[in-house]
């Protein structure tokens, strides 16, 4: 991609309604533009970005032996009726009347409609155990939308729904669903701690929250400092085994959410504990047959008798998560996307567009890159090069490679690691090869 032709609206000046380093760097590097409040259109280099966090999530879920289907937006009221929800939901639900007076609404999340879609196909314990999920925009009227993508009204959700036929089976959904979380976080360059969160009326253990550390967080949570140095990746995941042994560990030690805060195993921790701000990312929840007794959802068991199967929802914030991990991950000039997510994985700057060198040269290793299989974008606009380099920074693309004419008389070009800031003067070959890695 050429910069020259590419839709990449930056902004030179800090936008006065970013409150957060993430909102402030995604309205900077053109990444959304804010509609109405708490609606965003995503551009071209955003949706890259977005995209690439829905892959990385799906290619989980899929993992998981979580299944995709797409429910739609607008939901009938008389499903949330059902369900008991519809007046206690209150003023955060958009409601909608149709031409023929009917009250739907758009979807803030779907635990009735996934059910009426069970009971409508599912018939028999045979066909259990079942986890559903989408990946489809949600509106809640937020009180108090900010932050950008973060607390939106309009926002990108992946939503999964278990069905067992017992609480074992149920338990087996959620071991799943908690191990592909952490899986996903970690993918995505983030280091997620699960920490429980409250479970309403149906009580229990199981419900945790996906927190990310960051002082612009949120939520106040609470958690034992040895939690940052566990990797996930490094253990082979086979989702049909029992995967009670992973979450055991990762359930051990303290973590919770203010909700959940217990004084006295904080002040266990001693030194070990950590109080801070975290962003929810994630949340999984096993609620039992709150909805498919609500709904009549029943399926017959081997001996003819009726079950309601047992439920859990499972949520990731997708499009908050781009927020997220910029929080994370940036410095005083710009976003660095880690590369599991990077809108280009190089970003190609040619110094000195117009001089005859300078062209060839970086048209050369555009499409010797592209050929390579790698997204670039190629800075060919007639800039200095200065803006050229904050550009650049701004994006956070994880390469960057320099073409200038000094370099080209003799026969190198200029590499830099958006991360570490490491630069390097090398051959094509070398940059090549070290980039393709
Ligand atoms: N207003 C919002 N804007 C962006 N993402 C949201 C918003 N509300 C929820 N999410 C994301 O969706 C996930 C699942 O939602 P849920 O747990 O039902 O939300 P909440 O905890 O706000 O009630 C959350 O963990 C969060 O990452
Ligand atoms: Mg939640």
């Amino acid at each position: 991609m050429r910069l020259s032709e590419y839709y990449l609206p930056i902004l030179k000046e800090d936008p006065a309604e970013a409150q957060i380093t993430s909102h402030r760097l995604m309205l900077r590097a053109g990444l959304i533009r804010q509609t109405s409040a708490g609606i965003y259109t995503w551009l071209p280099i955003g949706l890259r970005v977005l995209r690439r966090v829905e892959d990385i999530v799906r290619k989980e879920q899929d993992a998981a032996g979580a299944q995709e289907l797409l429910m739609p937006t607008i939901q009938s009221a008389d499903l949330w009726k059902e369900s008991g929800r519809y007046d206690g939901y209150g003023r955060e639900m958009l409601r909608i009347t149709d031409r023929h007076e009917r009250e739907m609404l758009f979807g803030p999340t779907n635990e009735e409609l996934i059910t009426d879609v069970f009971r409508q196909t599912v018939r028999s314990y045979r066909d259990l155990s079942k986890i559903l999920y989408h990946i489809q925009w949600k509106f809640r009227d937020e009180v108090r939308p900010r932050f950008g993508v973060m607390r939106g009204r309009e926002f990108l959700m992946k939503d999964s729904y278990s069905f067992d036929i017992d609480f074992e089976g149920a338990q087996r959904s959620y071991n799943k669903m908690f191990v592909s979380y952490l899986r996903t976080f970690a993918k995505l360059g983030l280091k997620a701690i699960p920490m429980q969160a409250d479970t309403g009326p149906i009580g229990g253990e199981l419900s945790h929250e996906f927190i990310i550390l960051a002082e612009t967080g949120e939520s106040e949570v609470y958690c034992h400092k040895d939690y940052l140095t566990y990797d996930v990746l490094m253990e082979e995941t086979n989702y049909s085994e029992d995967l009670s042994e992973t979450v055991k560990k990762w359930t051990a030690l303290y973590a919770a959410t203010d909700e959940k805060y217990n004084e006295k195993k904080a002040n266990q921790l001693k030194d070990k504990l950590i109080s801070a701000r975290g962003i929810e990312v994630g949340h999984i929840f096993y609620f039992g047959t709150k909805y498919s007794k609500a709904m009549e959802a029943t399926i017959t068991g081997p001996g003819g008798e009726i079950i309601y199967p047992e439920m859990g929802s499972y949520g990731i914030g997708v499009s908050r998560l781009v927020g997220a991990i910029i929080e994370a991950s940036h410095d005083e000039s710009g976003i660095i996307w880690p590369e599991s997510v990077a809108p280009f994985q190089v970003g190609l700057i040619n110094v000195r567009s117009g001089d005859t060198d300078c062209d060839n040269a970086s048209n050369d290793l555009l499409s010797k890159l592209k050929n390579a299989g790698l997204d670039v974008l190629l800075d060919d606009r007639d800039e200095r090069a200065g803006s050229k380099f904050a550009t650049m920074d701004l994006i956070g693309l994880p390469w960057q490679v320099i073409i200038g004419p000094r370099g080209i008389k003799n026969g190198y070009i200029e590499i830099k690691k958006r991360d570490t800031g490491e630069r390097e003067d090398i051959s094509v070959d070398a940059a090549l090869s070290i980039i393709c890695g």
